[in-house]
């Protein structure tokens, strides 16, 4: 695997291929992370990931110091998963000067973003300006961060990107918990507790599927029971995957997402909900 640094290098390391498949990471990689790698070595095309900490997504009070660099570590696992090129920049090379543009997406206030002023603004502006520098084919993300999936797709359908956007499965541990980089910040009594916030989804998930619809009382009462075992909920919701919005009352393919905080530590996650 290639290593490279800055965007001329970038350019060099990519002349002569025309389709690549892209998997940009923060770095830290667990095997959600991996499982993009190795889903997009199956599309065949030669495959590029990059790891960049973005400031722009973090708020001020959220961890962008703290958050986990294991450069090294990293560099082997994309290795070992197939990865051919890694674009691996500084904040000097991403951001040579202050980003005064940047692309103020819908939805940027909805669910995440109520609780993240600015990040999927941030997210969206490093992911366009990675596009523009990788210009891949193919680009791989998780539903583990749905609304950033679902914000990125609209982000490429409006702004006429030739990129297909693939979404991967969650990747969780045995007990349920879906791997993130966060999950290291968690003490070992919440570490315990925290399968409960997918446990919950699925709760409300399973009873929609029975027939329930009073949508807000599910919220409530999700809420109300990681409340009781100590979580600072910031929102469960009930959203159309269609919008992501309020389901109409028609509406078939569903989605709870969830956001809640442990200790310090913030987890998000969400079960899709097909209505028979
Ligand atoms: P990061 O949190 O490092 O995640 C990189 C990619 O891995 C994202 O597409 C995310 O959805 C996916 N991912 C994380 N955990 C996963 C899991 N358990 N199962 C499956 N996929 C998982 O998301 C970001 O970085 C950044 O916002 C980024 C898009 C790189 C822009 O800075």
């Amino acid at each position: 695997m290639r290593v490279v640094e800055t965007p001329a290098e970038l350019r060099a390391a990519l002349a002569g291929a025309v389709d690549t498949s892209f998997v940009p990471t923060m770095g830290n990689l667990h095997a959600g992370h991996l499982a993009l790698v190795e889903r997009a070595r199956e599309i065949g095309a030669p495959v590029v990931a990059s790891i960049f900490v973005n400031p722009l997504q973090f708020g001020p009070g959220e961890d962008y110091e703290r958050y986990p660099r294991t450069f090294a570590e990293d560099c082997d696992r994309l290795e070992r998963a197939g990865c051919d090129l890694l674009f691996a920049p500084g904040v000097e090379e991403l951001y040579p000067e202050p980003q005064t543009y940047q692309v103020q997406p819908p939805l940027a206030d909805e669910l995440c973003g109520t609780h993240r002023p600015g990040h999927f603004a941030g997210v969206c502006t490093v992911v366009l300006k990675l596009f523009n520098l990788v210009r891949p084919r193919h680009a791989l993300f998780g539903k583990k961060d749905y609304q950033q999936l679902f914000i990125l797709r609209g982000m490429v359908r409006q702004f006429n990107l030739d990129i297909d956007i693939v979404a991967c499965d969650t990747v969780r541990a045995e007990d349920g918990l879906a791997l993130s980089s966060r999950n290291g910040y968690l003490s070992p009594v919440a570490r315990r507790e925290a399968p409960r916030l997918y446990a919950e989804l699925k709760t409300l998930a399973r009873a929609v599927q029975a027939g329930r619809r009073d949508y807000d009382g599910l919220e409530r009462e999700a809420s109300e029971r990681l409340a009781r075992h100590g979580w600072q909920v910031d929102y469960v919701r009930l959203r159309s995957r269609r919008t992501l919005l309020p389901p109409e009352p028609d509406e078939r393919a569903l989605i709870v997402l969830g956001a809640a905080r442990l200790e310090d530590t913030r987890l998000i996650d969400n079960v899709e909900i097909d209505q028979g």
